[in-house]
């Protein structure tokens, strides 16, 4: 009997350390994807008046600004289509995107990359992602928002 109750004592224990393994292994998980994806995780950057959008602050002006080595993109995501039309880059560095919408929900989702917030109107949705390999990059919206939605595409050049 003695014997017996050794060997469920050893189960018991193998699986008590299986079970703090896993919860272990997502903790290093969850960190190392939270490091990974950093600038990626789409975060709130602010709001906007989604009825001034087209005419006042940084998003009546949309561009591409080069901050120090870096990046800026202030973006429109509209029905149907992106301004600035065309976002030109350079390969190896830092593009933040600012994105908003002057008037419903739309999708910003960058081909080839894991860039992709969900835009709503009024609100300020900020991602980062630096384009390794030069070539054109398709932004695709990806929310239905109406009957342009599927032509609703623009396109980002990576330059070398
Ligand atoms: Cu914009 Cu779908």
């Amino acid at each position: 009997m003695e014997h017996n109750e050794h060997i469920v004592e050893r189960y018991e224990r193998a699986w008590i350390y299986f079970g703090l393994g896993m919860i272990l292994l997502f903790i290093v998980l969850i960190g190392y994807l939270m490091v990974a994806n950093r600038g990626t995780i789409p975060i709130g950057a602010g709001r906007v008046d989604a009825t001034q959008v087209r005419t006042q602050g940084d998003f009546a002006n949309p561009r591409v600004e080069q901050v120090g080595n870096e990046f800026v993109v202030y973006a429109q995501a509209f029905s149907f289509g992106y301004l600035p039309s065309e976002i030109r880059v350079k390969a190896g560095r830092k593009v933040t995107f600012k994105v908003t919408s002057p008037d419903v929900q739309h999708g910003f989702q960058i081909e080839r990359t894991n860039v992709n917030p969900q835009v709503i109107p009024g609100e300020i949705v900020q991602v980062s992602h630096t384009f390794n390999t030069p070539g054109e990059y398709r932004i695709i919206c990806n929310e239905y928002c109406g009957i342009g939605h599927a032509n609703m595409i623009s396109k980002i050049i990576v330059e070398p």
